[in-house]
């Protein structure tokens, strides 16, 4: 069974039609005439989608449309009318959420397409509303840790971008969570039950990444003893992850941006279409414009690739997540590796503090892994970390320098300054207004700007 529907309408003829259709595609069906009636089944019938007519006994439609809305808020809802007012229609959908509207009679195929395309986004509108609250409560967001300013606009952006197809690319220093991220991304997105699958260039030799990632065909190439598929056959309906893509010879970078376009791949040895679906997201340590003019990095899939960018600080411009990492850590490895350890002490959490983090989480998680397995009691204490040698001085943060490109628009930089500002301020409005030399009136103003318009969220103010 695919799931429930529920149908209210007071036509008695059109909602069989239509229960008949959705039953012979694997719904389960259940028809209600009355809108009082559908309202009150609606809750104990759990439906995936709600179908309403919404002159269905004359009740007023929206009355009927908020009503449900309000007990069933991530149902879709889709409507379907008889020679009503396109201006209805519109406002279903715009002022009371409605996911589409149909014209009866109703074209069963284009039905079924547009339920199927509204189950995916409630669901995936629910996974996303459940990871918020636990971003709310714990401050993570999914398997990422962290509750900086800087990590909640990498949480915002994860989840405007998950439910598209678009490519991403993804930069940070090594070990800030370049993978995690995309993984995340996948699991977020409609393709989260086909495969995701990493590779990274800088660990393939140039002459066997061509064969990695296309496939070839028995004889292609001396060694070529059978047929092999590609990462994009296997990755195919998923998501493909190409880490440090600036690793990836010039030649095989015009061939990828050749399949991004076209979405077809060969096979060394082969001038057969095999027809690929894939999502791409690509990551890189280095700038990227730094990188295409090192010659490193084509131009063109650069700009292919960089429709959205997701930056990811280094560890040492996000200390405040330190203790909620740290403490992340501890609970996941001592589960891995079946020890005892679960707190650590203030004292050694201000060790991991005075330190740089040139390796980032990768280098934190390291640092913890050891603790973890060495540690006999409960709590970890500084000399678990040792020999580790912490380097006693605090790296300069970059946290102190804001570098734009030639061209950035200047409101880019505005607001990205300002959230820079609160970050490093501890949110602190009133400091933070002080150093931009605004008014704290100002601030407030801008930022409230900012969540109009969804450039930053609610749940990155801390109060
Ligand atoms: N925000 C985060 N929250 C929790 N764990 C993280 C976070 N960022 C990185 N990690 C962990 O640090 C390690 C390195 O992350 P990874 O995604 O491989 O980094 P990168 O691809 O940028 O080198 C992984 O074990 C990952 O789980
Ligand atoms: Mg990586």
């Amino acid at each position: 069974m695919k799931g429930r529907v529920l149908i209210i309408d007071s036509d008695r003829e059109d909602s069989e039609a239509l229960r008949r259709e959705l039953q012979d595609s694997g719904y389960e069906v259940l028809t209600e005439s009355s809108s009082g009636s559908g309202v009150e089944v609606a809750d104990t019938f759990a439906p995936i989608a709600i179908v309403i007519d919404p002159s269905a006994n004359g009740a007023d439609a929206f009355v009927l449309l908020k009503e449900i809305r309000a007990r069933q808020p991530h149902t879709p809802i889709i409507l379907t009318a008889r020679n009503s007012s396109i201006e209805t229609a519109m406002r279903a959908i715009q002022e009371e959420g409605a996911y589409h509207y149909f014209e009866k009679p109703v074209d069963p195929e284009k039905f079924l397409v547009v339920l199927e395309r509204a189950v995916e986004l409630a669901e995936t509108r629910r996974e996303n509303e459940i990871l918020r609250r636990q971003l709310r409560d714990r401050g993570a967001f999914g398997e990422l840790v962290g509750n900086s300013e800087t990590m909640q606009e990498v949480y915002l952006l994860i989840e405007q971008v998950a439910s598209s197809s678009a490519s991403v690319l993804i930069t940070g220093e090594s070990g800030t969570g370049k993978e995690l991220v995309a993984r995340t991304i996948h699991n977020l997105s409609p393709r989260r039950n086909a495969p995701f699958l990493a590779v990274n260039c800088s660990a393939i030799p140039d002459t066997l990444m061509e064969s990695e990632l296309f496939g070839h065909e028995k004889g292609a190439f001396t060694g070529a003893v059978s047929r092999r598929h590609g990462c994009f056959e296997l990755a195919n309906t998923g998501t493909l992850m190409l880490d440090e893509i600036g690793e990836m010879p010039s030649l095989l970078q015009a061939k990828l941006l050749r399949v991004i376009e076209e979405r077809v791949v060969h096979r060394l040895g082969s001038r057969k279409d095999i027809p690929v679906d894939i999502r791409i997201l690509a990551a890189t340590n280095k700038e990227p414009h730094g990188a295409v003019r090192d010659g490193t990095l084509r131009e063109d899939l650069l700009y292919r690739l960089n429709v959205i960018t997701i930056h990811l600080p280094i560890l040492a411009d996000r200390m405040e997540d330190l203790p909620l990492l740290a403490q992340h850590l501890v609970t996941t490895l001592a589960a891995k590796h079946n020890r005892p350890a679960r707190f650590i002490s203030p004292a050694a959490l201000d060790a991991l503090r005075y330190h740089s983090w040139p390796g980032n989480v990768r280098e934190l998680r390291n640092v913890l892994e050891r603790a973890v397995v060495i540690c006999s009691g409960e709590q970890i204490e500084r000399h678990h970390f040792a020999p580790y040698p912490f380097e006693q001085r605090q790296r300069l943060r970059s946290e102190d320098t804001v570098t734009f490109p030639v061209g950035t628009p200047l409101e880019e930089i505005e607001r990205q300054m300002i959230l820079r500002t609160l970050d490093k301020t501890g949110n602190n409005k009133t400091k933070a207004a002080e150093l931009l030399n605004v008014s704290l009136k100002t601030l407030h103003n801008k930022l409230n700007a900012y969540r109009a318009r969804g450039l930053v969220s609610k749940l990155g103010e801390k109060k």
